[in-house]
């Protein structure tokens, strides 16, 4: 039984195996209409729990129609509504819940939530998003980086804009998976140092360059996300707006990446703000096979904690 709380914490021999999986399973549907099941049916009598504390569009729907695919069942359960919202801890919740189903997936706000979880749990965890990381979207993005073009190590990654959960995960599989990525946004808005220090000494070259122009020179991949993530106060909207529109994904800035440099954003994203639509709907962008990568990978993910 393996749990997937975060990138830095799965081998790279691991997350190698589960993105080949998930390529290897997106080719094996080819072609099927979306509500069939796969030929392989390995989650078949498996049921998982999918826990939203937070709003989810791709998240609850690819992991919902991934473990259907698979065989599975699924429930749907919203923090609010159960006793978890209400007083229950973590560790009794995840007791419970070990008795009825065979796989928990949760989005939370505190880290700390979903590491109880997985502590107290008697079957598998995956983190769909905490404050601080969001590795079933990376997994997704190497995915489809490599999908377009070849293997991502030693390339270079730029993420412009916040340092936040999205960008964690990307410092995590710059260190496990051998790319560059360099950092450009205010000094305010920094990924968290402990996990730039931690994938520098894995071997990646994690670069803080203030200049969004000089940032994106040489990039193979351009990354942005919301200004404003879920678990920030709408308070702190207009400062975050002012400190981050000169990191605004535009042509001007995506014109210094190199020719055939892609641009990626989790999604949702807020329109003309992080990044133009003119950059989100051309020739760089793959913001829409990300979404459709989320479930190919998620696949993968869920087979490898179970074991299947
Ligand atoms: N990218 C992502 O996780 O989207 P949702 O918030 O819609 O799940
Ligand atoms: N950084 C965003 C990602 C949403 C998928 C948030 O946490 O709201």
């Amino acid at each position: 039984m393996n749990n997937f709380l975060d990138i830095d914490k799965t081998s790279p021999a691991d997350l190698r195996a589960m993105i080949d999986n998930a390529r290897a399973m997106k080719t094996a549907r080819n072609g099927r209409p979306k509500g069939t099941p796969d030929d392989e049916r390995p989650l078949d009598g498996h049921m998982v729990a999918l826990i939203f504390e937070k709003p989810s569009t791709r998240t609850r729907v690819s992991f919902d129609i991934g473990v259907r695919q698979m065989g599975g069942q699924t429930m749907v359960l919203s923090g609010s509504e159960m006793q978890l919202g209400h007083g229950e801890t973590i560790a009794d919740t995840a007791r419970v819940l070990s008795r009825y189903v065979d796989l928990i997936m949760i989005r939370t706000y505190e880290e700390q939530t979903l590491l109880d979880m997985a502590e107290y749990a008697d079957v598998p965890v995956i983190n769909g998003l905490t404050n601080r990381s969001h590795p079933c979207q990376i997994m997704a993005d190497i995915m489809t980086f490599e999908e377009h073009r070849g293997p991502i190590a030693g390339k270079k990654v730029v993420w412009s804009g916040d340092g936040n959960n999205v960008c964690a995960s990307f410092i995590h599989a710059a260190g496990q998976l051998g790319f560059d990525l360099t950092f450009t946004g205010p000094e305010t808005l920094d990924p968290e140092e402990k996990f730039v220090a931690e994938a520098r000494a894995r071997g990646a070259a994690i670069t803080i360059e203030r200049d969004p122009f000089k940032a994106v020179q040489g990039a193979d991949l351009v990354v942005t996300d919301t200004w404003v993530s879920m678990h920030d106060p709408q308070s702190a909207r207009e400062r975050r707006h002012n400190q981050l529109r000169g990191y605004q994904v535009n042509d001007a800035l995506m014109a210094q990446a190199r020719p055939d440099a892609l641009f990626m954003h989790c999604l949702p994203a807020h329109r003309d703000d992080e990044a133009t639509s003119s950059v989100m709907d051309g020739p760089h962008s793959v913001i829409f096979d990300e979404a459709e990568n989320r479930l190919h990978a998620q696949k993968a993910i869920m087979r490898w904690c179970l074991g299947k």
